[in-house]
């Protein structure tokens, strides 16, 4: 059974009080996940540790970092490598947001690079992919998203990419309020199962959990995730309220 995963994304938001008070509020909250459910919480890198230290005992609740460098080790100042997280326990990275590669200049070949070195080091990937609006508005959507998933995964083997999570986030619906309707979202996590299955095999595609996000909230986060192919959500603005995420959760199924 594909893995399902409520996803929150901090980005560059709060303070460690903050963000502890916030990871209390939510896991003190009753949720019930299944064998196949996951919360994984994206925060900032000076959080980790605390973030890391607080979930220790709650299974199936996991830590992520929002981005992780290519190389090593070595002279990259600022930057956070692979095996600082392994050695925090952090066993997600976030990888190819679009916030990252629009102010970051990351492309799909560099995205490729730190694709590699997390799986190296079993650090499992989510990775994001989506289209700009105007991408959507010429209707080449699903061409933009296939060659991102072509040039920044389609190198792995089918058993190293079955390691990979997806998330899907049109960048029109990021932060706007506007949600892809739950039709949109099904029609392109349907493309890129089927890419998959074309580039690797039919079970390798099913295996491969893929998340939606854009304004995934409490309101439309149940909608979205009874679609088929809708494995969960990478959820920004509503993961910073408490009970908005804990309903988020409550929303797999
Ligand atoms: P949003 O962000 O939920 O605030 O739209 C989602 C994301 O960027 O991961």
């Amino acid at each position: 059974m594909r893995k399902q995963i409520a996803a929150a994304n901090w980005k560059m938001n709060l303070t460690l009080q903050q963000g502890e008070q916030l990871l209390d509020d939510i896991i003190s909250q009753p949720h019930s996940l299944k064998e196949n459910q996951q919360v994984v919480f994206a925060i900032p890198a000076p959080y980790l540790a605390m973030a890391q230290q607080k979930l220790r005992n709650k299974e199936q609740v996991f830590v992520a970092a929002q981005n992780c460098h290519s190389k090593k080790s070595g002279a990259y100042t600022g930057e956070i490598s692979v095996d600082m997280l392994s050695s925090l326990g952090v066993h997600y990275v976030v990888l190819g947001h679009s916030e990252r590669r629009e102010y970051f200049n990351e492309s799909n070949a560099f995205l490729a690079e730190k694709v590699n070195i997390c799986l190296e080091n079993n650090i499992t990937p989510i990775f994001c992919c989506g289209e700009p609006l105007a991408v959507r508005e010429a209707g080449t959507q699903n061409e933009y998203v296939a060659l991102q998933l072509k040039e920044s995964l389609y190198h792995l083997t089918a058993d190293q990419l079955r390691k990979v999570v997806i998330a899907y986030e049109p960048i029109w619906a990021i932060g706007t309020g506007k949600t892809a309707s739950s039709a949109q979202a099904q029609e392109m996590h349907a493309f890129i199962r089927g890419n998959i299955a074309a580039a690797y095999n039919a079970e390798t595609a099913n295996a491969i959990s893929i998340l939606y996000g854009g304004s995934v909230k409490a309101a439309n986060a149940v909608e979205l995730f009874s679609q088929p192919d809708v494995d969960g959500g990478l959820v920004g603005g509503a993961s910073l309220v408490a009970d908005e995420f804990v309903a988020i959760i409550n929303a797999l199924q």
